[in-house]
């Protein structure tokens, strides 16, 4: 009996609340927050508050946030105005999603659309003189900046800060001239690394995965989540070329999981996160005619082999990788890795005369090598935990990959790509997470992030493995380098 009441009391007044948290979170929202995250949580001065905004942020993370603000931002604490319980509402209100599915439209989108400088008013000349193809460009996630490192002499010509949140990678035009990078809630930014301007800006979407740009220099691609759509750019001055709604053909709607170039076809393809299918839009043919394929599981990332006839991605459902043949237009065969590969990371070279692809693995700690002439599994190297990030050059006897998950995260592996082991183990920074790293156009040196809020970007000789520099940084985190991503180089991501 007394157990039972007990239980009574906790439960009704539970149940008798049931209904009205969400309407006095919803209340609690506009009279706080609405102010800086938009009305219907889009994201204005703040960034977009909606679950899969938030995907990366645990909700005690955002009752902290809400309770204690941030510092040195524009995030204010709450904790003298807002009781505790009101706090925890607010913050399960942003988990769930609005009553009405965000809009985002093509009027919304041109609206959002602004253009600093037109190219054409922009001098074709740099006006630094570091080499304009050996530039990184840095993004430093603890504050939301970026960075324009020479890749020469490794120092900041310029920093600046962007929207919040940059996800994926940047991409460049063919020249190697301007480059185009997307935010989180889906703001895509171009700039003239030549004149160190911003060309243009405009939101295309609520909560964007990442963008692609085409060969030709003509387009760009925004994988979206919020809408499910694919958004086409016009890359001169980032107008809107046209909106790509994506569902299959019984009109389930997807979010798309990533999108890239592939160069020799001159096409676009798209995973695609809630239907069975890989999407190939070419770029070259006016009306950009869609070409499904059966993908035979949801697809999360993937990489290509060299000569982009095929696809390698993870499936999301069955683990384990599975190989797309493009041309013929269907899943040739399904390679049994365990864990959860990072096909996105995987990288690409030669093997004892034969195509090899390495690819980390995100829950166990082994680095994937793959035959890529059939296929087979050819090594697991055992590494000190799970991975994220792989990194080479053709120039380089070295792979490099982090141990991004568990308690050994402080530590980078060197591959040896010739004997399939380790060469070497570092730790950068006892005790804080050794990340992403890249390569300098020639090869000759890595560059490797700190990703902690008193991290750094470190500089290695790519043949001594020897520290050359370290410039303090706030949670760098990718860095590109002009040369090795125009001429979608071995041994680093597309
Ligand atoms: C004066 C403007 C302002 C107000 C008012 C404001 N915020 Fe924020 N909020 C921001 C900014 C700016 C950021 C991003 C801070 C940063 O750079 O990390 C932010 C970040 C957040 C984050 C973290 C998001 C993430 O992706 O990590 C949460 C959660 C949040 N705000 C919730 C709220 C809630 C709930 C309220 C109302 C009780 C509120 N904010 C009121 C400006 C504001």
């Amino acid at each position: 009996m007394q157990r039972l009441s007990l239980l009574a009391a906790v439960l009704l007044p539970l149940v008798a609340h049931a209904e009205s948290p969400k309407v006095d979170a919803e209340a609690l929202y506009q009279q706080h927050c609405q102010s800086c995250h938009a009305p219907g949580r889009l994201g204005a001065q703040g960034p977009a508050l909606l679950p899969e905004s938030l995907a990366r942020l645990p909700q005690k993370a955002a009752v902290q946030v809400i309770r204690d603000g941030r510092p040195a931002t524009q995030m204010p604490a709450f904790a003298e105005q807002l009781s505790s319980t009101q706090i925890d509402q607010l913050a399960a209100y942003l988990y769930q999603p609005p009553a009405e599915p965000p809009h985002w439209d093509k009027a919304a989108i041109r609206a959002s659309h602004t253009v600093f400088t037109p190219r054409a008013e922009l001098p074709a000349k740099p006006v630094f003189k570091a080499d304009p193809l050996n530039l990184f460009v840095v993004v430093e996630s603890g504050n939301h900046h970026i960075n324009i490192l020479d890749g020469d002499r490794f120092e900041v010509i310029t920093r600046f800060p962007t929207h919040y949140a940059l996800h994926g990678g940047p991409k460049f035009s063919p020249d190697g001239r301007f480059v185009f990078w997307a935010s989180r809630d889906g703001w895509v930014t171009q700039y003239d690394l030549w004149n160190l301007k911003p060309v243009a800006q405009i939101r295309a979407g609520i909560n964007t995965r990442n963008i692609a740009s085409s060969q030709d220099g003509r387009y760009l691609m925004v994988a979206n989540y919020l809408p499910n759509s694919l958004v086409v750019l016009n890359a001169e001055d980032l107008s809107l070329n046209r909106i790509i709604e994506v569902k299959d053909q019984q009109g389930t709607p997807s979010r798309v999981s990533a999108v890239y170039t592939a160069p020799p076809r001159n096409s676009f393809i798209a995973a695609l996160k809630d239907v069975e299918e890989i999407w190939e839009i070419p770029y070259d043919q006016t009306d950009m005619p869609l070409r499904r394929i059966r993908a035979g599981d949801y697809l999360d990332d993937f990489s290509f082999d060299p000569d982009y006839r095929h696809l390698l991605a993870t499936s999301r459902d069955s683990h384990g990788g599975q190989v797309i043949d493009l041309d013929a237009g269907k899943v040739i065969k399904k390679i049994p890795l365990k864990g959860m590969p990072h096909l996105g990371s995987g990288i690409t070279w030669q093997w004892q005369g034969r195509p090899v692809m390495a690819t980390p693995n995100i829950q166990q700690g082994q680095l994937s090598v793959i035959a890529l002439d059939n296929w087979q599994i050819i090594k697991e190297i055992p590494t000190e935990g799970p991975g994220f990030f792989l990194r080479s050059h053709a120039n380089s006897p070295y792979a490099w990959t982090d141990v991004f998950f568990g308690p050994n995260q402080e530590v980078v592996q060197v591959i040896d790509k010739a004997n399939l082991s380790v060469a070497k183990t570092l730790r950068p920074m006892p005790g804080k997470n050794a990340a992403h790293v890249e390569f300098d156009r020639y090869g000759k040196h890595v560059l490797l992030s700190v990703w902690d809020k008193d991290g750094a970007l470190i500089i290695y000789n790519a043949d001594t493995l020897e520290e050359i520099k370290r410039l303090p940084m706030n949670k760098p985190s990718g860095k590109y380098n002009v040369f090795n991503k125009i001429n979608y180089a071995e041994g680093t991501s597309h």
